[in-house]
């Protein structure tokens, strides 16, 4: 289904749109007062599920690729990793603007004293530093340690869930399924995870 560069191209750009259209469409809707009763609230649960499905899509590539035979597939990783940073950006950014009103004291006591922010906050960290070691310079100049440093995408996937666990009010929501998810994801990388144990020694 995905065997030629050409086919890999259009599969890309059909990405890049799926991903990006959705954000840019909130943006508008937000700009002219269309997102209900609390404008805020729905842009930061958009943007934050936005990432963590991002993620979540990014980790299954290899799985997706392996069981329909398309190496190709595996291409389109960076990409979608790309897109984790992106809403999971945004998602903090409408925190800064809308909630903290840039206020930068507030927003260091509120990451130092609420624990659920703090986690959100160290899983933004390593997804900005995925991503600015990106692109394959960085691949060739890190050597070994770009497989350490990127290996830390799985703890960022546990510490994303457990900040959007703990965000909840209530012991059940909708948290717990996207937590089933990362698990299921986690134990079909434990060999990876095995390896990345070795790596620190
Ligand atoms: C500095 C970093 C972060 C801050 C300050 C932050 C802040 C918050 C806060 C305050 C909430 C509760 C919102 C509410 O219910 O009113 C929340 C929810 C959430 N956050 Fe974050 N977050 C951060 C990073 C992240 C990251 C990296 C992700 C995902 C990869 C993420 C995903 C989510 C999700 C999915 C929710 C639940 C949204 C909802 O149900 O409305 N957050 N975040």
């Amino acid at each position: 289904m995905l065997n030629t560069k050409p086919q890999l191209w259009l599969f890309k750009t059909l990405l890049h749109a799926a991903c990006l259209l959705p954000a840019v469409w909130m943006f508008y809707l937000g700009a002219i007062d269309s997102l209900g009763a609390d404008p805020v609230k729905a842009l930061i649960h958009f943007y934050g599920i936005g990432a963590v499905h991002c993620l979540l899509a990014t980790l299954s590539v290899s799985i997706i690729s392996k069981k329909l035979r398309t190496p190709l597939l595996m291409r389109c990783r960076r990409l979608l990793g790309l897109y984790v940073a992106f809403y999971a950006t945004l998602h903090i950014v409408c925190f800064l603007v809308f909630e903290w009103q840039l206020q930068w004291a507030d927003v260091v006591d509120e990451i130092i004293r609420r624990p659920y922010i703090t986690v959100g906050f160290v899983a933004w960290l390593i997804f900005v530093a995925l991503t600015l070691t990106s692109l394959q310079l960085a691949q060739r100049r890190m050597g070994v340690k770009w497989g350490q440093l990127h290996s830390l995408v799985y703890l960022s996937l546990a510490l994303a869930l457990l900040h959007f666990y703990w965000s909840q009010k209530s012991p059940w929501n909708e948290a717990i399924i996207y937590a089933l998810a990362g698990a299921v994801l986690l134990y079909s990388k434990r060999a990876r995870l095995m390896e990345w144990r070795k790596l620190f020694r």
